[in-house]
């Protein structure tokens, strides 16, 4: 729980001080350097003053890199309550630091069993010194629709199947007004010829599902704008199996329709006014006699024929069939897709960008600008109408694979761009942005990044 508190009371088992290079407190008169930690105990409390170096120098992203490691520190891992006093009352930094704490200090350890000596404590009181603005509890708000994604991409594949994800819709939507569903499941799909979709889960045991969720928070006059998730709660490749060293990770080719549900969960929390389609298409791509084979021909709901390249590019396959039928029976007036889509754009970007795809200039100033000020990167790649020429076919209408080596990113985008019917678009390659492996990075752990829901909530908050 973060609260906020106008003044200083150093009434909390710790005080995490934050000292730029220029700043000093009266019980500290030492100068720390950036990243150096320093410890005072007081009458059974303690402070812990946290260097920034100079604030010239400090950039947002330290900043949440540097609170993030002072709350990963032993002395505030095991404090029950914590207060956090500022070097600065500028907004943004207190919104960083709330990320900082918010974002910095998410672990995924549902699978790990816990040391009986560990005195970490979980759940802390923490009290930020700065004024209760909106914006600030705004941002707390905004991190738990963050911390959802996470949870979802982190989850195994068998847990987080398209059943899961249409009870955690359900769960949000609950009891909300100005809010309809509505569910296509195997059976559906077939009868409304959503073929593309169908064929990607045709070797799968579980339910295919595109579900789409009808928010109406904007004026009756107002057009919809569609946030579109590539769901694929796991992704072999299919026939063209990936190869180990591919394969683990494919859990996280759903983080598209989990960003999807952790906007959806900002979205009713913070009453954003606007009207709104979250869309998820849902799909396992799995191997067995069943599976759709290289090298078919597929009619999807566009009525387009698509040469099956190569299995593995299947999540354009599913978002074409998603993006036809919310143009065809929703209209909106704009669509924003979120798609963990190509390891191409990893190479090209590598993974503390998200690559964004759009022709509509205004729409991709619109979200470099929220990307920039929620720090939630993402970067522009290009998008040109002579990408059609690789992803022509001599015996269908398109091929979902490229004909060109090289630019694998931008060909995907432009399939993407075939079902879209000339309605404005962007389109967020989130394969590198949503995950990291290892130790982390910036201030991630392991794992889930929760990409795109910071940059979204702010793109709909401020457009
Ligand atoms: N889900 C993958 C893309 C991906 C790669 C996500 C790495 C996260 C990390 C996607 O379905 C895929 O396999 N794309 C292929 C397309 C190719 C066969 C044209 C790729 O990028 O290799
Ligand atoms: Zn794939
Ligand atoms: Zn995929």
């Amino acid at each position: 729980m973060i609260s906020f508190n106008s003044q200083a009371k150093y009434d909390k088992e710790i005080s995490v001080i934050l000292l730029s290079a220029d700043q000093t407190h009266a019980q500290f008169r030492n100068k720390l350097d950036k990243g150096e930690i320093y410890p005072v105990q007081e009458r059974g409390r303690t402070l812990l003053f946290v260097g920034l170096g100079e604030s010239d120098k400090l950039t947002l992203t330290d900043l949440r890199i540097q609170v993030r490691k002072a709350f990963l520190s032993s002395y505030v891992q095991k404090s029950k309550s914590v207060e956090i006093i500022p070097h600065s009352i500028e907004d943004a930094s207190i919104i960083a630091i709330i990320e900082g704490v918010a974002i910095g200090t998410y672990v995924w350890d549902k699978y790990k069993s816990k040391d009986k000596n560990d005195k970490t404590v979980k759940d802390k009181d923490i009290s930020i010194v700065a004024e209760t603005k909106k914006l600030y509890t705004d941002t707390v708000k905004i991190c738990q629709g963050v911390s959802l994604t996470r949870d979802l991409v982190n989850d195994n594949a068998d847990t987080i199947t398209s059943e899961y994800l249409e009870k955690t819709v359900k769960d949000l939507i609950k009891s909300n007004k100005n809010i309809s569903l509505e569910i296509l499941n195997r059976k559906e799909l077939k009868a409304k010829g959503l073929y593309f979709h169908l064929a990607v889960n045709q070797a799968s045991n579980k339910e295919p599902k595109l579900i789409i969720v009808r928010y109406e928070g904007g004026k009756k006059t107002e057009g919809y704008t569609a946030i579109i998730g590539k769901g694929l709660t796991f992704d072999t490749g299919g026939l063209n199996l990936k190869p180990s060293n591919s394969i683990e990770t494919m859990k996280i080719d759903m983080a598209g329709a989990a960003a999807v549900c952790g906007l959806l969960k900002n979205v009713l929390s913070l009453s954003i006014k606007k009207n709104l389609l979250f869309v998820l298409g849902i799909a396992e791509n799995s191997i067995g006699s069943a599976a759709y084979k290289p090298g078919d021909v597929l009619v999807g709901y566009a009525g387009k024929s698509v040469e099956i390249g190569n299995t593995d590019a299947e999540g354009r396959l599913v978002l074409a069939d998603a993006f036809a039928y919310v143009v065809k029976n929703y209209k909106p007036a704009k669509m924003i897709d979120l798609a963990t889509l190509t390891g191409a754009c990893v190479v090209a970007l590598g993974f503390d960008y998200t690559g964004l795809f759009s022709y509509n200039d205004e729409l991709a100033q619109a979200l470099l600008k929220s990307a920039a000020q929620t720090d939630d990167r993402t970067w522009a790649l290009p998008i040109y109408s002579e990408l059609k020429e690789y992803i022509k076919s001599p015996i269908a209408d398109l091929k979902n694979t490229s004909s060109i080596k090289g630019g694998g990113a931008s060909t995907a985008a432009e399939f993407l761009h075939q079902f879209t019917g000339g309605t404005t678009w962007a389109h967020l390659d989130i394969a590198g942005s949503s995950y990291t492996e290892g130790s982390g990075r910036m201030y991630y752990g392991h794992g889930a990044t929760g990409a795109g829901v910071r940059l979204l909530t702010h793109y709909l908050l401020n457009n």
